[in-house]
C-alpha cells in the first residue's frame, strides 16, 4: 500500500537506509607506515607455514529413510533439538518462562520521541524530522505484564476466541506485546508485509476472516478507503505511535475502535483467565508473496517457532542478557520474528529502530541529534545482503574520496587482513590484525554503533566481497542463513567461526537438509566432485503448510513413514565434504526445451554476464521451442565507446540500442562469453533485444538484492518476448 506493490519485503527498507555518514578515517602518520612495512616483511619470515587449515565437519549423514536421497543434520547434535529448554514448547510459555527467569533484565526499548517537525526543501517539499532521545525499557517482567494485560483486554473488548486477530504494523515493541497477547489466549495471528499492497491485505484478512485488526496510525488512515471490502472485520486497535485525527477516528464507526493503550488499560482492571496453545496450534499465519497472483497464508505452529528458536540460539556465541539487538527488519518476515524470539529466549535487550532513523544522517533524524544506532549501540543485528552491500559500498567510496596515503594504507591493512582471513600462508597472526584493526577499522565500526558482534544475514546469497567487508572493516563474523516461511526461517546456518564464502552452513539442529536429485534438470546426488540435488527439509521447524490450499500444501509438503514432515523447496544445492551447504540454482529456473534439452536460465545468465556489454540480463526459453533468447540491459559505456570507435551514428541510446550492428556485436560478445564458460549451444540465446532502461529495485524488476524478478519482466516485456519468437 502506499509505494507499489512489491512482493520484496525489503525493498523499501532499502531506499530508506542512509549510509552518507561513514565515520572519517583518520590521516595516519608515517609512524603507521613504518609499522605496515616492519610488519609485512617479519611477519610472514616468522610464521612462514605454521599453520595448515583443518576442515573442521560440520554436518553428518543422518539415516531417517524416507524418500531416496542423501540426508545430513548438524555434527553437533545427534538428536534434532525440539525446544530452547524443557517446558518452553510454544512462544506463550517461551515468553512467561524468559520473564521470570531475566524478569529485572531490559526487554523491549522505544525511543522516546522529543520533538517532531517538518522542514521545507527548496522545491517545496516537506519532511519530517524526528528528535528522538534515549531508549525507554520495558524490563522482561513488565513486558510479560502488558502482555497479560493486551490478552485480557483483547477480549474484553469483544474478540471472539474463535476468530483471528491480524497485526499490520511496522516493526515496534507493541507488535510482540500484541502477539504474545495473542498466544496466550491461544489466538492465531494472521500477519501481512505492508509491501504486498492493498489487494494482498484484502485478501488476507478475507481469507482467515480476521476480526480483529492490530495496526499502527499509518495503517489505520488507510482502512476506511476499503473499509467495504473488510467485511470479516469487527474490531481495530490502532497503536499510537503518531497523534491520531479525530477525523479519522470518526470515519471507524461501524468498527469497534480502541487505541492499544486503552486496551491494555482494560485488561489491567479485567483479568482474564489465559487459554494457552499447545505445541501443535498454530501460532501465525504469516502471509507471503506467490510468485504469481495471491500471497499464500503459511501455518506456523507453536512447535515449529521454538524449534527455530532453539537451534538459532546454539549459532550465536555467548548469546545472553549482555546482548543488545536492533530489531528494524519488518516483523511480519519470519526471519525477524524467530530473530527476536530468540532475544527474548536469551534475556537480551531488543531496541527498536527503522530504516528511516538508522544512523544519524537517516532521513527522518533530525541534523545535529543521533540515529538509532548510535544510541543503541547494538551487539546483535541481522540483515539482508543488500543492506550490507549497501555499507560497504559507501565506506569503499569514502575511503576513494580521500584518496592518497589514507586509500594506500587501507587497501595494504584491508589486503593483509583478508590474506589472514582466507587462511593464506602466513596464517592468522593475531597481534598483526589487532593493529590494524585498532588505527584502520576501528573508526569505520562506529557506522553500526561500534558493538556489533555478529550479524545474521539472511534472504539472498551474499556476495563473497561484501562478506570480507564485513568481516575485515567492521570486525563482525557474519552467519548466512538459508531458509524460508515454511521452514520457519531457519533451515541452515553457517556457523560464525566458519569464514567460508558463498556457503549458507550445515543443517540447523532442528532440522535435516536433505538433497534429492533431479534426474531430468541433471543434479544428482551421485554427481562429482559434490552431491547435488533439490534441497528438502524435514525436522520440527517445517510448517503446517498453506491456510485453505490443501493442494498446494500437498504438492511441496510430504511427510514419512516415521513421521518427519519434509518440505521441498524447489531450490537446487550440494553439499561440500564438510556437510555445508550451497545453493546453487533454483528448480523453477530450468526449462525443458522442445527437444527435451534442459536450460538452467541461472547458470546461463551468470556465464553471459561475463560479457563487458552486459549490464543486466534475462535468459527466456519457451518449452514450445528449441532455442532461447534474451533481454539485455546493455552496460552504456561500454556500448556507446564501441559504436564511436565503429563510427556508429546514433542519436540517442534509444536507438543505438535498436541498432543491428550493435544487437550483432552484443550477440558475438555472448557466444564468446558462453564458449568461454563451455555453454551448450541450445543454451546460448538464438536472438536477443536490447533494453536502455536499467533494472533497478525501484522499477520492480529485480528485488533489492538486484535478483530478477522473472514473473514482472516476463509480464513487462511479454510483447517483446513473444516477437523475439517470430
Ligand atoms: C471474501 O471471501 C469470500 C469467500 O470466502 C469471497 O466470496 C469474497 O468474494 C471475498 N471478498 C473479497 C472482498 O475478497
Ligand atoms: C487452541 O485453539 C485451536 C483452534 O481453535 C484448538 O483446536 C486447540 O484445541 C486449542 N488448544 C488448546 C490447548 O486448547
Amino acid at each position: 500500500m502506499g509505494e507499489a506493490a512489491d512482493s520484496d519485503p525489503y525493498a523499501s527498507i532499502l531506499k530508506r537506509i542512509s549510509t552518507s555518514d561513514v565515520p572519517l578515517l583518520k590521516e595516519y602518520g608515517l609512524s603507521g607506515v613504518a609499522v605496515a612495512l616492519l610488519l609485512a616483511v617479519a611477519i610472514p619470515v616468522l610464521l612462514s607455514s605454521l599453520f595448515g587449515k583443518k576442515m573442521k565437519k560440520r554436518a553428518v549423514v543422518a539415516d531417517v529413510g524416507g524418500d531416496a536421497g542423501l540426508t545430513m543434520r548438524n555434527s553437533r547434535f545427534s538428536d534434532l533439538v525440539q525446544v530452547p529448554w524443557e517446558g518452553a514448547t510454544t512462544m506463550a510459555a517461551l515468553f512467561e518462562m524468559a520473564s521470570k527467569k531475566y524478569s529485572r533484565h531490559k526487554c523491549l526499548g522505544t525511543r522516546k520521541l522529543i520533538n517532531r517537525e517538518f522542514i521545507e526543501s527548496s522545491d517545496g517539499r516537506k519532511f519530517e524530522k524526528l528528535h528522538l532521545g534515549e531508549y525507554e525499557w520495558d524490563t522482561y517482567a513488565e513486558a510479560f505484564y502488558r502482555a497479560c494485560n493486551f490478552a485480557s483486554g483483547l477480549i474484553k473488548m469483544g474478540h471472539r476466541l474463535d476468530s483471528h486477530a491480524a497485526i499490520f504494523s511496522d516493526t515496534r515493541a507493541e507488535w510482540i506485546i500484541a502477539a504474545q497477547g495473542c498466544f496466550r489466549q491461544n489466538l492465531t495471528v494472521v500477519t501481512i508485509y505492508a509491501s504486498l499492497g492493498e489487494d494482498a491485505l484484502v485478501h488476507s484478512l478475507n481469507e482467515t476472516q480476521v476480526s480483529t485488526l492490530i495496526c499502527d496510525s499509518k495503517q489505520l488512515k488507510k482502512l476506511p478507503a476499503i473499509s467495504s471490502k473488510l467485511q470479516s472485520l469487527r474490531h481495530i486497535v490502532y497503536i499510537e505511535d503518531e497523534p491520531v485525527e479525530a477525523e479519522t477516528l470518526n470515519q471507524m464507526k461501524h468498527w469497534t475502535t480502541l487505541s492499544f493503550t486503552e486496551v491494555e488499560e482494560m485488561g489491567k482492571t479485567s483479568h482474564v483467565e489465559a487459554r494457552l496453545p499447545s505445541s501443535s496450534d498454530t501460532a501465525v499465519i504469516m502471509y507471503t508473496s506467490g510468485s504469481t497472483g495471491l500471497p499464500k497464508g503459511v501455518m506456523i505452529a507453536h512447535g515449529n517457532m521454538v524449534a527455530t528458536t532453539a537451534a538459532v540460539m546454539t549459532i550465536i556465541p555467548k548469546l545472553g542478557i549482555g546482548d543488545v539487538y536492533l530489531a528494524y527488519l519488518p516483523l511480519a518476515h519470519v526471519f525477524e520474528l524467530a530473530a527476536e524470539t530468540v532475544m527474548l529466549a536469551s534475556g537480551s535487550a531488543i531496541g527498536y529502530g527503522s530504516a528511516l532513523t538508522m544512523t544519524d544522517t537517516s532521513n527522518k533524524i533530525k541534523k545535529g541529534t543521533q540515529g538509532d544506532v548510535s544510541v543503541l549501540k547494538p551487539t546483535l543485528m541481522i540483515s539482508v545482503p543488500a543492506i550490507l552491500d549497501r555499507i560497504r559500498d559507501a565506506v569503499f567510496k569514502k575511503v576513494g574520496e580521500k584518496g592518497g596515503l589514507t586509500k594506500k594504507l587501507f587497501d595494504f591493512a584491508y589486503n593483509r587482513n583478508l590474506a589472514a582471513i582466507e587462511g593464506s600462508w602466513f596464517g592468522s597472526w593475531a597481534p598483526e590484525r589487532m593493529i590494524w584493526d585498532n588505527i584502520i577499522f576501528k573508526p569505520i565500526r562506529a557506522i553500526l554503533g561500534g558493538r556489533v558482534r555478529f550479524v545474521l544475514c539472511g534472504g539472498a546469497p551474499l556476495s563473497s566481497d561484501t562478506q570480507r567487508f564485513m568481516n575485515i572493516c567492521l570486525g563482525v563474523p557474519v552467519g548466512q542463513g538459508y531458509g524460508l516461511t515454511e521452514t520457519c526461517a531457519g533451515a541452515a546456518f553457517s556457523e560464525w567461526d566458519d569464514t567460508s564464502v558463498g556457503r549458507v552452513g550445515p543443517p540447523l539442529p532442528c532440522c535435516y537438509v536433505k538433497l534429492v536429485s533431479w534426474e531430468e534438470g541433471g543434479y544428482t546426488t551421485s554427481d562429482s566432485p559434490m552431491p547435488r540435488g533439490e534441497v528438502v527439509v524435514g525436522g520440527y521447524s517445517i510448517t503446517q503448510g498453506y491456510f485453505n490450499n490443501e493442494a498446494k500444501t500437498n504438492e511441496v509438503y510430504k511427510v514419512d513413514k516415521r513421521g518427519i514432515r519434509w518440505f521441498y523447496t524447489g531450490d537446487i544445492g550440494q553439499f561440500h565434504s564438510d556437510g555445508c551447504l550451497e545453493i546453487i540454482d533454483r528448480k523453477k529456473d530450468i526449462v525443458k526445451l522442445q527437444h527435451g534439452e534442459y536450460v538452467s536460465l541461472g547458470k546461463v545468465e551468470s556465464a553471459l554476464t561475463t560479457s563487458s556489454y552486459v549490464d543486466n540480463i534475462m535468459v527466456y526459453a519457451d518449452p514450445f521451442h528449441n532455442y532461447c533468447v534474451a533481454l539485455v540491459v546493455p552496460a552504456h559505456q561500454a556500448l556507446e565507446k564501441w559504436a564511436q570507435s565503429s563510427g556508429i551514428n546514433y542519436k540517442d541510446l534509444e536507438e543505438l540500442c535498436q541498432n543491428d550492428q550493435a544487437i550483432k556485436e552484443v550477440q558475438q560478445s555472448l557466444s564468446k562469453a558462453a564458449k568461454a564458460a563451455r555453454l551448450e549451444k541450445f543454451e546460448v540465446p538464438a536472438k536477443i533485444l536490447l533494453l536502455r532502461e536499467p533494472w533497478t529495485p525501484e522499477s520492480g524488476l529485480v528485488t533489492a538484492a538486484l535478483k530478477l524478478k522473472r514473473e514482472q519482466i516476463k509480464t513487462k516485456f511479454k510483447d517483446d518476448l513473444n516477437k523475439l519468437y517470430h
